[in-house]
């Protein structure tokens, strides 16, 4: 199946979507496609990635995304370690370039992980060798997320171009649906985000999105509604309404769907909150694809990972060959102005 796939992918990390073109992303997405028909198989495994090391190191609790690279790590052969913040020695105040550098040292091949503050994954990728997966960074960008959310929905629509998709929930606090704005309006999709107004970060038309504050005029035109959580556990002081009001207000419910296009697509990315940002009966109900995101999941997962191994492979090839080339790369050593950032932690946003 390896041989099909063409690809000419050329990024030693995957940190959002918003530096990725139209065409990348649909390399990423055309990957996943010959991917999804491997776990589709009775014997779910290539050796694609075969004596590769991935590290799951994840600074925020998480469930699906955890399991879900653990999965397309082992689908593609390689080894996988997880690391709990919580028993290592980030307890003991260690830096997160310092923790970082000490995996490397351990050869591990490629880092998926997830922080609090927006911009680890990029910071930690310009201090490393090894490649870096985003696995959501604060309330910045979640672009493997998005992916399968996208992939998704074109496996439901057939296209990406020219269709509707509605954003409803906790958009200030949300690094998913900045990642699926990016994504989708990169290809063609149109976006239109609907919340109540503390729950809209200031200037996100500047993203090429509709903003609405009602439901029902979110959903009228809508081809699919993904639903998103209420972030409670980020410093969001007063923005949150009471829950029930929220239900009220914006909840998604079957009376509020009976009104939309009949084959509306109900997504969200989990966790759920029944009862606040959508009821049991769509969660659960027909036009809900919740749980095939989550499969979806492990196809696009395995795509990053094997996009990135594949190209950090080629760039250490063209690094060996000219030696002049590896004393040009700023890599190792950070500039000072970044250095005093490193020493403090990250901003958070
Ligand atoms: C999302 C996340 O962590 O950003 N969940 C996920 O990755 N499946 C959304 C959320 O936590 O609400």
């Amino acid at each position: 199946m390896n041989t099909m796939i063409k690809a000419d992918w050329t990024r030693k990390d995957l940190l959002g979507l918003r530096e990725l073109s139209a065409e990348e992303i649909s390399l990423i997405l055309g990957t996943a496609e010959s991917f999804k028909e491997v776990i589709g198989r009775p014997i779910k495994k290539v050796p694609a990635l075969r004596g590769k090391t991935v590290v799951n190191l994840f600074y925020e609790p998480s469930t699906r995304t955890r399991i879900s690279f653990e999965i397309a790590a082992k689908r593609l052969s390689a080894d996988v370690i997880n690391i709990s913040t919580e028993t290592s020695s980030v307890r003991k105040g260690e830096t997160l370039i310092d923790t970082g550098r000490n995996i490397e040292a351990l050869k591990v091949d490629m880092i998926v992980m997830r922080h609090s503050c927006s911009g680890a994954a990029a910071m930690l990728a310009r201090h490393m060798g090894a490649s870096i997966i985003n696995a959501g960074d604060g309330w910045h960008e979640h672009p493997t997320q998005a992916l399968l959310d996208i992939f998704t929905l074109k496996e439901k629509l057939g296209r990406i171009e020219g269709i509707h998709v509605a954003i409803v929930g906790d958009i200030a606090h949300s690094r998913v649906a900045r990642s699926n704005i990016w994504g989708l309006t990169k290809l063609g999709a149109r976006v239109t985000v609907c919340a109540p107004p503390l729950l809209i970060p200031p200037r996100i038309e500047e993203m090429g999105v509709s903003i609405t504050h009602n439901i029902e005029e979110a959903l009228s035109e809508a081809d699919a509604v993904n639903v998103l959580r209420m972030q409670f556990e980020r410093d969001t002081g007063d923005a949150f309404p009471q829950q029930l009001e929220y239900f009220k207000n914006f909840g998604i419910t079957e009376e509020r769907l009976k009104k939309a296009k009949k084959n509306i697509i109900v997504m969200h990315p989990g966790p759920i909150n029944r009862g606040i940002e959508m009821s049991s009966e769509v969660a659960d109900g027909a036009n809900s694809v919740i749980l095939e995101q989550v499969t979806n999941g492990i196809a696009i997962r395995m795509a990053a990972l094997f996009l990135v191994a594949q190209a950090n492979d080629s760039r250490k090839a063209r690094k060996t060959k000219s030696p002049k080339a590896e004393v040009r790369q700023p890599a190792a050593d950070p500039p000072p102005q970044e250095r005093s950032s490193e020493a403090v932690g990250l901003r958070k946003i």
